[in-house]
């Protein structure tokens, strides 16, 4: 299989390398900076043979050389700034984003799309739209990044593996999203009997500001190695019919009660891409977080397309 990832920024390129030494498929890494993907695809090819992978790596600036794609990643925009939201980057990446699918989408028309760029959920919805594709061949990754810092921050808090730590983070992939801290659980122990509120309460906000928290750090950019991780998992779960219940942004019709949007959910990904959303009971509290979650999407998308 063929897998292009347009940006070749650091989300990109890390991904890049993922997918070519876990040998799940060729790669095309496309950006607009001549000669940049170029580079980084001799790089890579060049640690091929230390890696002992065998697949292909082409970096280009032309859609061309795409053609024919299982999936292509979008990244291509820009990243935040300390003290930017991510929908501060509305405008600038709409645009970046319509393109890159449009161009995708000439030169791929049977490839599943997996959207990086933020803002998450209307990146993905432009995409969508933008391509024509059904529902179930678009989605955005968000929600298995947040789910791994809510994983890692509880298993840091009871200094335990973070592979033994199952959560799942709904919602919106912004200040809003809904990390279900009432289903998570260590090997399915609830949280809630090895934490107390408060804790459990500090461990969420921390995982709402997991990427402000590195973007303040770091200054320039944001979080590359781990939204790599979190998008290669949900490429092998396409690639290799894993059927995969992961929290992605897919478009809803009626399901969770809410419509025409894309938002965080637990779906099954497969050869199909979105091959089944699941709906989980929420309670109150929960539905209006999400209410609340979709309401700031919406609105987002009525902006994007103004
Ligand atoms: P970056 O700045 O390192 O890379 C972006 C790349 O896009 C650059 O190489 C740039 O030349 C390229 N680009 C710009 N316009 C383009 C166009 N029209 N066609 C093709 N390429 C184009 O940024 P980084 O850190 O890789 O982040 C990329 C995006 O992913 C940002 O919007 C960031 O906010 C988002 N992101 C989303 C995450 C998520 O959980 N969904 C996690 C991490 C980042």
């Amino acid at each position: 299989p063929r897998v292009t990832v347009v940006g070749a920024g650091r989300v990109g390129s890390t991904l890049a390398q993922r997918i070519a030494e876990k040998n799940l498929a060729d790669v095309v890494l496309l950006d607009i900076v001549e000669g940049m993907p170029q580079g980084l695809a001799l790089d890579l090819l060049e640690a091929r043979g230390l890696e002992l992978h065998n697949r292909q790596i082409i970096g280009t600036n032309n859609y061309a050389d795409t053609a024919n794609s299982n999936i292509v990643v979008i990244t291509a925009g820009f990243p935040r700034k300390p003290g930017m939201t991510r929908d501060n980057l509305l405008k600038i990446n709409a645009k970046i984003v319509v393109e890159s699918a449009k161009n995708a989408i000439a030169h791929s028309p049977h490839a599943i799309f997996i959207v990086v760029t933020n803002p998450l959920d209307v990146m993905t919805y432009l995409t969508w739209q933008t391509t024509g594709l059904p529902r179930n061949k678009v989605m955005g990754m968000a929600g298995v990044l947040d789910s791994a810092r809510f994983e890692t921050f509880i298993a840091l808090e009871l200094g335990i593996l973070p592979a033994d730590v199952k959560a799942m983070v709904l919602g919106s992939h912004g200040d809003l999203m809904l990390p279900l801290t009432r289903y998570a659980t260590v090997n399915g122990i609830p949280i809630t009997e090895l934490l107390d509120t408060e804790t459990i309460e500090k461990l969420v906000e921390r995982t709402r500001n997991g990427g402000a928290e590195i973007v303040e750090l770091m200054h320039t950019g944001g979080a590359f190695f781990a939204p790599a991780s979190a998008t290669s998992l949900m490429i092998e779960s396409i690639l290799l019919n894993q059927s995969r219940l992961l929290p992605v942004a897919a478009y809803l019709q009626g399901e969770y009660g809410l419509n025409d949007l894309f938002i965080g959910v637990p779906c099954r990904l497969g050869y199909g891409g979105v091959e089944k959303i699941v709906e989980v009971t929420l309670n109150d509290q929960e539905k209006a977080a999400l209410q609340i979650s979709a309401n700031s999407v919406s609105n987002n998308i009525k902006k994007a397309q103004e």
